[in-house]
């Protein structure tokens, strides 16, 4: 849990209904730069030769830069920002839809190195609801090799998490609040809405 004055200031910004999309957008922005830096605290780093224009010294940079995966749509929004932070790193895209049919959650695009062995991914997606959604997306990522997982997200419902837990994934959340519950509609309680509408405007 990232416990901050500032992070809070945005995270109300984003749960107040009246808050416009460009000003939720901008507040989702600069939350997603505070979790990706608290994320970032476990990542190995190198040392390497480096010169200042007065004399050399030890430089250090990322041991093995994350792959960040957004999960379409609502990741989206977490996308710029968290590259701006981990410019090193690259890119790949989750997009989810739910089947009409089984009602469980498919994948209609994957863009996504085939071996993910030895590469730590960040998942960004603000709402950690249900988790049936980035349990999906986590799984596929753990398929293709990937053991080092870190789902970003604005707000986790207990009953997510709970569901996380019981995955057995190698992975780790990093959110702004733990809420209070799911409602019968599967929106976070108090939570923000729906957080896709909320940036891009409702359908
Ligand atoms: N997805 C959202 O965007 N909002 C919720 O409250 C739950 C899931």
């Amino acid at each position: 849990m990232v416990n901050h004055p500032l992070a809070a200031t945005r995270l109300t910004a984003m749960r107040e209904k009246n808050t416009e999309p460009g000003s939720f957008r901008a507040a989702l922005h600069e939350l997603t730069t505070m979790l990706v830096y608290e994320a970032a605290r476990a990542f190995p780093v190198e040392r390497y030769p480096i010169d200042t224009p007065v004399a050399p010294t030890e430089g250090i940079r990322l041991a093995n830069p994350p792959l960040l995966v957004p999960v379409l749509r609502a990741g989206l929004g977490m996308a710029d920002s968290a590259l701006a932070l981990l410019p090193e790193s690259s890119m790949g895209f989750v997009g989810l839809a739910r089947d009409e049919e089984t009602f469980q959650p498919r994948a209609y695009l994957e863009s996504l190195p085939a071996d993910l062995s030895g590469i730590p991914v960040l998942v960004l997606d603000p709402m950690l609801a249900t988790g049936g959604s980035l349990e999906h997306c986590c799984r596929l990522l753990a398929e293709r090799g990937c053991t080092d997982i870190t789902v970003i997200c604005v707000l986790a419902a207990p009953e997510g998490i709970a569901r996380l837990e019981r995955s057995g994934l190698p992975l780790r959340l990093v959110t702004a609040s733990i809420d209070d519950q799911l409602n019968d509609k599967m929106y976070i309680v108090p939570g923000l809405g729906d957080a896709g509408d909320r940036q891009f405007g409702g359908m």
